[in-house]
């Protein structure tokens, strides 16, 4: 059935919004080598146990220190790769060493909780909530304490909250690039799931029929995605191949980016079907690695839960994806907002 409005009509437009900013590049004064004093605990989604009671971390909002419980959150992978429970830390003793040797580092986070996030709307270019703010200030406290041996590189994408994420994480180059901004939802930006079904229902449902390929009226796919992600992804394996054949200094990288774009990252070094692409777990605040054994090329995950709660914003496939179906089917799996 065809949609029941038009889809030139709406205001959100990726063409004209998502990607027309300017993007600068900048440079950083100091590596990473500093231990820090608010301590952050790291927690493995499958046991937690690292994760012990509180941390101090600083309220930006209001200056004070406040304790966040630490409550570490269960990952349900929901795709073929396997995690163990040791890679994160194998590779924090690595780069506490260097990173040179047999096995390469990128490590992935999502921005912190952001104002959209916490009252259930996608995309924007929102601020940090104030648990986004204090997630900030815990994952800068996490990769600074590591005590980084080698060059630093920190990309964002060019929306603030990738931004402002990234900012107290010390590094030797930061670079904000609009190819890692999140999908752009056309005239859906700034809408939450509720609203969407509401206004545009059916092609709430198409998306939910075909998530690979569905594009937002004036908006983006995950094809597109991955299409704009690519290069970025191919100049990574460039320069890491390079410093292989090279034996140059090995860098760290780590890149704040999307919901959505980070799903290509995983899907494509992980090496996760298309199909299951649009449903990989990208947890907010939560620290991914992913790590490259040299002798087979492959690259395993671990995620990192830093202890600083936020919404979920993880919504699985409805049973039922009918352009007909009701409401309360088509918001089955929203997850719960505040
Ligand atoms: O909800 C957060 C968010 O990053 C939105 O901005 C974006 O539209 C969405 O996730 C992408 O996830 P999904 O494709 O599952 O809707």
């Amino acid at each position: 059935m065809a949609p029941t409005y038009s889809r030139g009509s709406c205001s959100g437009d990726a063409s004209k919004e998502g990607v027309t900013f300017s993007i600068g590049t900048a440079t950083a004064s100091s590596s990473s080598t500093s231990p820090t004093t608010a301590a952050v605990a790291s927690a493995s989604p499958q046991n937690g146990t690292k994760a012990e009671a509180a941390s101090a971390l600083p309220d930006q909002g209001t200056g004070t220190a406040h304790i966040m419980a630490v409550k570490p959150i269960s990952v349900t992978v929901t795709t073929s790769f396997q995690q163990t429970q040791t890679q994160s830390e194998f590779g924090e003793e690595k780069l506490r060493s260097n990173n040179k040797g047999s096995h390469k580092v990128i490590l992935l986070s999502r921005h912190g909780e952001s104002e959209n996030n916490f009252s259930g709307k996608i995309g924007g270019d929102t601020n940090l909530s104030p648990r986004g703010r204090a997630y900030a200030a815990a994952l800068a406290s996490y990769i600074n304490s590591l005590n980084i041996q080698c060059p630093v590189e920190v990309w964002t994408s060019g929306l603030k909250r990738t931004i402002a994420t990234a900012a107290g994480v010390k590094c030797n180059q930061r670079k904000a690039m609009k190819e890692l901004n999140e999908l752009h939802a056309g005239c859906c930006e700034g809408m939450s799931y509720e609203e969407i079904q509401s206004e545009y229902p059916q092609e709430f449902a198409m998306r939910d029929q075909n998530k690979l390929t569905y594009k937002y009226p004036n908006g983006e796919s995950y094809e597109d995605v991955l299409a704009r992600v690519g290069p970025v992804i191919g100049n990574i394996e460039e320069s890491i191949l390079e410093r292989r054949r090279d034996d140059d200094e090995e860098k760290v990288l780590l890149i704040v980016s999307h919901q959505a774009v980070l799903r290509c990252f995983l899907s494509h070094f992980l090496d996760i079907a298309e199909s299951e692409l649009p449903y990989i777990e990208v947890p907010l605040h939560t620290v991914i690695w992913l790590i490259q054994d040299e002798d087979t090329g492959k690259w395993s995950v671990s995620y990192v839960r830093l202890p600083v709660e936020c919404v979920d914003t993880f919504r699985p496939k409805p049973q039922n994806c009918n352009l007909q179906r009701s409401e309360s089917d088509a918001l089955e799996t929203v997850p719960t907002h505040y």
